[in-house]
């Protein structure tokens, strides 16, 4: 075959895109229940502004965008991820103007050219919610809250919610020349990687999975002897709204994130059955990016959750099969236009319908609905259009009674 799906990207198939529209309608059902507004953004954008806010040192933007040079000259780029333009978004369309609590979620594909193992692809998909306007702990626990909301609703098990604070303001600068005081006389015995990100994102070492070099940062300064007592009191209250709310959750003091925006709160939640990439979801606040991208200093909060990663750990309802479905025989060109017509009135009123449109024999077409699991079959063939009458045949039972073509759509409306 001459074409394929480019590596890390998937078709999402017809059998499996009943568990997509199962989360996606808890995603949407949920976050209404909330109060937040959908808000979609175009998939590329100006390539400075995932630059400016998630930061060049990071490992999205250093290896992993997808960008491009535009034929008048502009830098463009697929969206590694959807905060910066929501913010965008939010700052171009004077939003926070609107409305002084402003309350998004959006659904989408993000582009990520990384190196694709099990739960990690170059186009995933993510939903996520931002917030607007409140700086207050509050805030940031409706936000955990309503992910954890999600996670409950889907049934997914054995799920965690790692919790930090990064401090404001000066405590992140603080803290990364602490750290890299710490690290340096260690640096020989670091990967080449984290010797790389002692110079540009030392906070990333905090992040390592190898074994030796979590030895190392065992003993190294803790983000909270950074913290302001406003950082300390905003976190000890995020922890204890939490605890209100019955959400358990375990603190992390090396949860930096990977994306340099974050202020205060970070938090992640993981899963135990996805192996190395067990992050379902991750967010924090942010107070100073809407600011940082030209727009009036404006608190902000919010999170993202990794689509496929969930369905991974899914225990999805059986799949609502076509038992409630209608399959139409129909038998020959002459009864066409008629199959057409009741197929038509059906569906108006709101039954499903299928139909044979490839003209097969009796028996392939009750094969079919057999197959399609409806339960009723109506037959229409010759003999039935000129006398004005239908079969109804009950697939489950083999039953089988005619009816007036007339009362049909009565018939199967209840
Ligand atoms: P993130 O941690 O980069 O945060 O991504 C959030 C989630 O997206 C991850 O926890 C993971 O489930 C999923 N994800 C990331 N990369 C991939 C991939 N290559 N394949 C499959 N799933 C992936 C953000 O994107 C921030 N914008 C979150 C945020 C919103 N913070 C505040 N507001």
């Amino acid at each position: 075959m001459a074409y394929r799906t480019i590596k890390g990207t998937h078709d999402i198939l017809p059998e499996e895109i009943h568990r997509w529209q199962q989360l996606e309608n808890v995603v949407h059902s949920i976050a209404g229940h909330y109060g937040y507004n959908e808000i979609r953004t175009p998939v590329f954008e100006d390539t400075g502004l995932f630059s400016k806010s998630v930061g060049k040192d990071t490992d999205i933007v250093s290896k992993e965008m997808y960008s491009w040079e535009d034929r008048s000259g502009g830098h463009l780029t697929l969206r590694p991820e959807l905060t910066a333009p929501v913010v965008r978004s939010f700052i171009q369309h004077n939003l926070g103007v609107r409305s002084p609590l402003q309350k998004l979620y959006y659904i989408g594909p993000l582009f990520r050219r990384e190196r694709p193992q099990k739960g990690r692809q170059r186009q995933f998909h993510q939903f996520g919610v931002e917030v607007f306007g409140s700086e207050h702990p509050e805030q940031d626990v409706e936000v955990i809250a309503l992910a954890h909301h999600i996670f409950k609703e889907l049934g997914i098990k054995d799920i965690s919610l790692k919790l930090n604070s990064i401090g404001s303001g000066d405590c992140r600068r603080n803290y990364r020349s602490a750290l890299i005081k710490f690290l340096t006389p260690f640096k020989d015995d670091l990967s080449e990687t984290s010797q790389k990100r002692l110079e540009t994102n030392p906070l990333r070492i905090l992040d390592t999975k190898i074994p030796h070099e979590k030895e190392i940062i065992q003993n190294a300064p803790s983000i909270s002897d950074s913290w302001t007592d406003e950082d300390k009191s905003h976190f000890e209250s995020v922890q204890s709204l939490l605890s209100g709310l019955n959400i358990p959750y375990e603190l992390d003091e090396h949860l930096v994130r990977g994306l340099n925006y974050y202020t205060r709160t970070t938090f992640e939640f993981v899963s135990e059955d996805l192996g190395a990439q067990d992050a379902v979801c991750g967010g924090g606040r942010y107070d100073n990016l809407v600011e940082m991208l030209g727009g009036r200093p404006t608190p902000a909060t919010g999170f993202a959750a990794g689509m496929e990663r969930i369905l991974l750990s899914m225990v999805t309802s059986e799949q609502t099969d076509g038992r409630e479905s209608i399959y139409l025989i129909n038998l020959g060109k002459a009864v066409t236009m008629k199959a057409l017509q009741m197929a038509q009135e059906l569906r108006s009123n709101g039954i499903t319908v299928y139909m044979d449109t490839k003209r097969r024999s009796l028996k392939a077409q009750l094969r079919e609905a057999n197959r399609l699991g409806t339960k009723k079959a109506v037959i229409l063939g010759e003999e039935e259009l000129k006398n004005n009458r239908v079969q109804v045949k009950d697939l489950l039972k083999g039953e089988q009674e005619e009816i007036a073509m007339d009362q049909l759509a009565k018939y199967f409306i209840v």
